[in-house]
């Protein structure tokens, strides 16, 4: 089986670059990436390749080699499927936010109509690919929606979850410690497999390509989420206990890190892990194990969550307490509002809930972020639906340089790990500010001792 045509449904922050290093490393493979969202197609298609929806560092420079190429944005979904002999799945599955498991379960939504207009439309033999983060067992249900559907033509199901990072999505898809592809225990699945294992051989190495049934790679996509998110969550419980102690967070880290049963890796305190897969995978973890009645094993995982929820209130908590209990009508600078560096992605940042709680206690909320928009930073603020847009917009603005952003604030506070926050000139900042000057580094970013000699009070997460 040797494919030629591949579609991808969703031209989001997975579909996006994969199918971008797919193109790139494939050039006898034509890849339609599709969506329904015009405006992101558009975006896509812009001439200026410095206008893809997406920020990731490389990828542009991919984008502009294959565009055109053997690499196209449409919005036509039917007949990108039509011509395809592989359809990747990349749409979104957030958490359900209404009916059974509310809150917790990931919304298939998306997922089914995909499956449904593939049935619908397909008039030959297609393999499907699961890349969306899905809960276990969907493969399932997307086979009986594809056999009690379709039009007789024959799906195979593979389950190929993605293991890329935002901010380093090019370097990951280039080098991947693993590429992960489940599929179902039948001659016909095992030929679809290699399939896949195929379009992977271009670039990626046999024995880092490895090869499972459907339902371990679906469960192992959540492990991983869950397991990298439970380290920060431990850290960052100690950090807490550091602060009381006198202990220092990075040192404990840089200590227990150099075990190499421990690792260095994923030992980095902050205000809170965000981005749209550890809350959302670990919440489907708890879900699914309490679907099976596994408590124990669902309130383990739920711990992860609830810390990660703890760090980011506390931190909230610390300013108002240091400003002297009080925020109403100051001036709060947020410095980042990205889920982490070198991503305009938003989606579950710490900043989000940060800026929520200094607005509940009516501070005046400043923002600045080198690749996030305005319009970004209300939209995630209205989706929690704490109050009205307009009073939104009335109390918190966005700056578009940092140097405005800090002037006559009482305090400034680092949220994301930007490269860009460690280069400025400090002092300059501090002249800016109302005095005291307060400095609240949610990253450990910042060379604390020189801040404190340029005179600001200085607080940061994980050292008294
Ligand atoms: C994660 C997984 O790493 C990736 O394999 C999966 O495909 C999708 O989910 P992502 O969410 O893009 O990737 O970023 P990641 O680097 O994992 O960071 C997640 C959050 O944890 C960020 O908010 C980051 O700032 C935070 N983090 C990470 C820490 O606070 N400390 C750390 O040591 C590491
Ligand atoms: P991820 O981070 O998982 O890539 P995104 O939200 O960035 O998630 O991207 C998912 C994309 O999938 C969105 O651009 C959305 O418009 C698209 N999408 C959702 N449902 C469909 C569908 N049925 N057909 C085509 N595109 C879809």
């Amino acid at each position: 089986m040797k494919v030629s045509n591949i579609c991808c449904i969703g031209a989001g922050y997975v579909g996006g670059p994969t199918m971008t290093m797919i193109a790139a490393k494939c050039p006898h493979i034509k890849v339609n990436v599709v969506d329904i969202n015009q405006k992101r197609i558009d975006s896509w298609n812009d001439p200026d390749v410095n206008n893809i929806p997406i920020y990731e560092p490389g990828l542009s420079d991919l984008v502009k080699k294959t565009r055109g190429e053997n690499l196209f944005f449409t919005t036509d979904v039917n007949q990108a499927i039509l011509d395809a002999d592989m359809i990747f799945i990349s749409v979104n599955t957030p958490t359900k936010t209404y009916g059974v498991g509310k809150g917790m379960a990931a919304d298939l939504k998306y997922i089914e109509l995909c499956a449904r207009q593939i049935a619908e439309v397909a008039t030959s033999d297609k393999i499907i690919v699961e890349k969306s983060t899905l809960p276990v067992r969907t493969a399932e249900a997307l086979r009986s929606i594809l056999d009690n559907t379709g039009n007789g033509v024959h799906f195979d199901i593979l389950s190929n979850p993605e293991f890329l990072a935002e901010g380093t999505a090019v370097s990951d898809l280039l080098n991947p410690d693993r590429v992960l592809i489940g599929a179902e225990n039948t001659e016909k699945g095992k030929k679809a497999q290699q399939a896949l294992v195929d379009v992977y051989s271009n670039w990626v190495s046999q024995e880092r390509i490895l090869t499972t049934n459907v339902w371990s790679s679906e469960l192992s996509k959540l492990t991983a989420n869950a397991f990298l998110a439970q380290r920060v969550s431990s850290i960052n419980a100690l950090s807490e206990l550091c602060e009381v102690t006198e202990a220092d967070v990075n040192e404990v880290a840089r200590a227990i890190g150099t075990d190499s049963r421990i690792g260095a890796k994923f030992l980095q305190s902050s205000v809170g892990f965000g981005g749209s897969c550890f809350q959302k995978d670990i919440l489907n973890l708890v879900y699914i194990a309490q679907t099976y009645g596994l408590q124990e094993v669902a309130d383990y995982w739920e711990q992860v969550i609830i810390m990660n929820d703890h760090q980011k209130r506390r931190f909230a908590k610390k300013i108002v307490k240091t400003l002297f209990n009080t925020v109403s009508g100051k001036k709060i600078t947020l410095l980042g509002w990205a889920f982490k560096k070198d991503t305009n992605d938003t989606r579950e940042s710490a900043a989000i809930y940060v800026a929520d709680y200094l607005l509940n206690e009516q501070a005046e909320v400043t923002v600045y972020d080198p690749k996030v928009t305005s319009e970004q930073i209300y939209s995630d603020l209205n989706y929690l639906g704490t109050r009205s847009d307009e009073e939104n917009r009335r109390l918190l603005k966005v700056e578009s340089g940092p140097m405005k952003a800090v002037e006559n604030a009482h305090a400034t506070a680092v949220l994301t790990e930007w490269d860009e926050f460690v280069q400025y000139d400090w002092k300059d900042i501090y002249e800016r500010m109302l005095k005291p000057a307060f400095l609240f580094d949610g990253r450990m970013l910042l060379d604390h001792e020189k801040m404190k000699q340029i005179g600001f009070d200085v607080y940061t997460i994980g050292k008294g």
